[in-house]
């Protein structure tokens, strides 16, 4: 298993699980944070940093986002790591609250 980033993050990127990730594990894109499954040790610390709830158990990824376990799996391998946490995107207030981020998620 792994832990998965899903539709919260988008357009925010706040970065706050990065700091925490013991194994850094995190690869960064343009507007969304990416887990590399292979490296993911399971170990939850990142889950309750994220201020928008973006990081579940693979199994536990909500239905509607069942396409985000791939989406990691994938633009992980092609995004560089992230290991220091940064500010958020400029309007991450605007989309925070918003939901059906995908067709905002920049792959380059
Ligand atoms: Fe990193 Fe642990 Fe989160 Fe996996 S569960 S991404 S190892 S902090
Ligand atoms: Fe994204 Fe939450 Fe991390 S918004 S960058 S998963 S802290």
């Amino acid at each position: 298993m792994a832990y998965v980033v899903t539709d919260a993050c988008v357009r925010c990127k706040y970065t706050d699980c990065v700091d925490v990730c013991p194994v850094d594990c995190f690869h960064e894109g343009p507007n969304f944070l990416a887990i590399d499954p292979d490296e993911c040790i399971d170990c939850t610390l990142c889950v309750a940093e994220c201020p928008v709830s973006a990081i579940f158990a693979e199994d536990d990824v909500p239905a509607e986002q069942k396409v985000y376990i791939q989406l990691n799996a994938e633009l992980s391998k092609q995004w560089p790591t992230i290991s220091q946490s940064k500010a958020p995107l400029p309007d991450h207030a605007d989309w925070a609250e918003q939901s059906g981020k995908l067709p905002h998620l920049q792959r380059e």
